[in-house]
Parts: C-alpha cells; structure tokens; sequence
C-alpha cells in the first residue's frame, strides 16, 4: 500500500532531522580532535556513521512504500563548546529534541491509519531510548571527573573503543 502523503512529508522531515544530526556529531567530532582528545573524537564519528544510517533507514523505506525522498537540506551546525561536559549535555538534549520529533512521526502515522509506518517506527522509538541512556551515561562520566586531567585522559583512552561505555 503506497505511503500516505502526510506521513511521506513527516519521513522527509525526520531526514532533514538525521541528516542535521550526522553533522552535528561530524562537528563535535572536529572540535574533539581539536581539543587533543581523539578517543571522544572517534566515538563522536562513530555517531556521525550511525545518524548516517538513520536517514538512510527513512530513505529506503520511502522508495519501499512508493514515496520519494525529497533529499532536504541540512542545517549548519554548533561548532564550539565550553568543555567536553557542555558538548555531550548538548548531544543529550539534542537527542531528547528527537525522541520527541519520533514520537510526533508515530503520532502522524496512527492519524494517518498507516500501520505499517508505525510498525517501521518502532525501532526508531527504542533507538532513541538507547541514544539517551547513552549520553546520560557519558555526561554522569564526566561529572564524575570534571576537573581532572588524568581522569580525562582516561577516559579519552576508553572512549576510543566504541561500545564499551554505551553498552
Ligand atoms: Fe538518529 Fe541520534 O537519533
């Protein structure tokens, strides 16, 4: 069955959405390897590689259901941050802003009478649940150490090794 027109407008959105997210996290990866702290760097362009596949999940869906990427532009994004703590706050609310534009999709879909997209959407809600609990965790990580440059360094050292802390 062909996508719904407003849901298809909604998925477009929500590319945009992911897109702005990849390079976001593209940003804040520049701006850790500026700060010499290349493990969160590499943790920051592993993010950039997952939203990456986020947008490209909507993508393919669309073509599946008969709609069309419009292949919307992304915005520009942050490029500074006071400390390593500023910037994964900013990644955690960044991520809760889209938890809520998810939620908005499921919303649309089921207005929409469109089970399939709202069945699709499902691993996008427990995704975002991950994504959250993810930057929590490192943010309480970083409480936890704020002032010590041996515990950055540390940490830095773990945060190359992807998967360690978000596990
Ligand atoms: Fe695609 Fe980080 O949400």
């Amino acid at each position: 069955m062909k996508i719904p027109a407003k849901v298809e407008a909604a998925i477009n959105t929500q590319i945009k959405e992911e897109f702005d997210s990849a390079y976001l996290y593209l940003a804040m990866a520049a701006w850790f390897e500026d700060q010499d702290l290349p493990g969160f760097a590499v943790w920051m362009r592993s993010q950039y590689q997952e939203e990456l596949e986020h947008a490209h999940k909507f993508f393919d869906y669309l073509f599946e259901r008969e709609g069309r990427s419009l292949v919307p532009s992304i915005k520009e994004p942050q490029k500074e941050w006071k400390s390593p703590l500023d910037a994964f706050r900013a990644a955690y609310d960044h991520e809760q802003y889209i938890t809520s534009c998810i939620h908005k999709l499921v919303k649309t879909a089921r207005e929409a009478d469109d089970v399939a997209s709202e069945r699709f959407l499902d691993w996008y809600v427990n995704e975002q649940v991950e994504e959250e609990s993810t930057a929590m965790n490192i943010i309480k990580q970083l409480e936890r150490i704020e002032g010590s440059k041996y515990g950055l360094f540390m940490l830095d050292k773990e945060m190359s090794s992807r998967g360690t802390l978000d596990e």
